[in-house]
């Protein structure tokens, strides 16, 4: 009790560090919570959302601070596109000055992109000075591994939750693994899944999408009705998978007999669409740009490339489709929980609960291997499926557990 009198009146201050696409969802529903907390509490949370600038392209970044209905941010570091080593040494160099001025008492960070690790890096060594002490430092998503150490992301992942005094994780496995690696259990909290907290807060929204009248992909009957046509939705973006011509040339390969019997939708990731031309890939696709794809009423078979969608768009366009082929973590998570057969085209996942309580099936990146798991999945139904926590509430409680902390013990990074 002694600490709420405490800290009656005061503010935490709170840094919230997104850089890339996938941050921007999961980051949403954490200011959110931070919002309604300061409606109740009586120590409140003053947010300073921090974005890097690591994906700056409008389909990447705006379109889902509008769609997600984010605030602008607070700071913009400008940082770009880079080598790893560029970009991660860019994100810090600039990150540490945020912390130099604005003297926040913690610093969230979420996911697995170059920007997270370079923030947490930053923050962990960290000096107020004189009083030599430092934000604490909070990973949401934390625990999840592939154990294929070649993917970027796992080694972001890994040095993350080391340098990390609270960690969120969002499925059973990441409390295993991270007790595998000695990381203390009163550090872990099983929070729930905030990406999910987003699907959740916007599906309604994204009914009112067009994208599936402006490709194609509504078939209207006489009677005023109308419905939706088989389509498959296609992302790949991983390195290993685009950069290399063999590699994705396989893929192409694997995907050749679903796509000549229905639409396959491919929003393309800038680094895919570079890497077609490059490779000369491109008679495998067509390709519909945002001025010539309105009023489309007649989408046939075939690999279809359009440009990245934003959020809104491409929840409506997963949650309809027949099936969804992807490289990318969070898409096996969102459809499992819209019910939505997925493949993924990888060896591994880091999310295992999408294997074995979600929709979710591992292609591997051979083209018969690919093909195979195609042919399995398009035979399938699921039902929605919600792991434990995957509940809309995950925001909600990582900031009450940032609060707890807070007023139980103070930060104790400052200790
Ligand atoms: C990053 C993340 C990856 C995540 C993906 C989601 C890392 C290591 N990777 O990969 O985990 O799944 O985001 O999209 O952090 N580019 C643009 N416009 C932009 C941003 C990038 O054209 O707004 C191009 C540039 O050529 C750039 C390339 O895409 O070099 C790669 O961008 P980068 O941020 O390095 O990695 P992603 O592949 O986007």
């Amino acid at each position: 009790m002694g600490y709420l009198y405490d800290l009656e009146g005061k503010k935490m201050k709170v840094a919230l560090v997104v850089g890339a696409r996938p941050n921007f969802m999961k980051a949403a529903p954490i200011l959110r919570a931070i919002d309604d907390a300061n409606q109740h509490e009586l120590c409140t949370i003053t947010p300073l959302l921090v974005h890097t600038g690591q994906h700056y392209d409008t389909a990447l970044s705006d379109a889902f601070f509008s769609d997600l209905n984010l605030p602008a941010p607070n700071i913009y570091l400008n940082v770009g596109s880079g080598s790893h080593a560029v970009q991660t040494a860019e994100i810090m160099r600039r990150f540490e000055g945020v912390l130099e001025t604005e003297h926040p008492d913690a610093v969230l960070v979420v996911g697995d992109v170059n920007s997270t690790v370079a923030c947490a890096l930053v923050t962990a060594k960290f000096s107020f000075g004189a009083a030599n002490s430092r934000p604490l430092l909070a990973h949401v998503e934390a625990g999840l591994r592939s154990f294929d150490r070649a993917m970027p992301e796992e080694c972001n992942r890994i040095v993350t939750d080391h340098l990390s005094d609270l960690l969120f994780v969002t499925e059973e496995s990441g409390l295993r693994n991270l007790k595998n690696e000695g990381i203390s259990a009163d550090r872990v909290f099983f929070a729930g899944n905030t990406m999910i907290d987003s699907v959740l807060a916007c599906e309604e929204r994204a009914e009112c999408s067009t994208v599936l009248d402006q490709l194609g992909l509504v078939m209207p009957h006489g009677n005023g009705s109308a419905e939706v046509r088989p389509y498959v939705v296609l992302t790949l973006h991983r390195p290993a998978n685009v950069d290399n011509r063999g590699a994705f040339t396989e893929i192409l390969e694997g995907l050749h007999e679903v796509a000549a019997a229905q639409t396959v939708v491919f929003p393309a990731h800038p680094r895919t669409q570079k890497r077609i031309n490059e490779h000369r890939l491109e008679r495998y696709f067509s390709f519909l740009t945002s001025n010539n794809r309105h009023g489309r009423d007649d989408a046939g078979p075939g690999l279809t490339v359009i440009e990245p969608l934003g959020y809104l768009d491409f929840l409506c366009l997963l949650k309809h489709a027949s099936l969804v082929v992807t490289d990318s973590g969070g898409i096996q998570e969102e459809a499992t929980c819209l019910g939505v057969p997925c493949v993924t085209v990888r060896d591994n996942t880091e999310r295992p609960i999408t294997l074995t309580n979600g929709t979710n099936v591992l292609g591997g990146t051979q083209q018969y291997t690919i093909r195979a798991a195609i042919r399995e999945q398009l035979h399938r139904t699921y039902l929605r499926s919600f792991p434990e926590k995957w509940d809309g509430k995950a925001g909600a409680r990582i900031v009450k557990i940032l609060l707890r902390f807070w007023k139980d013990a103070g930060i104790m990074a400052r200790s």
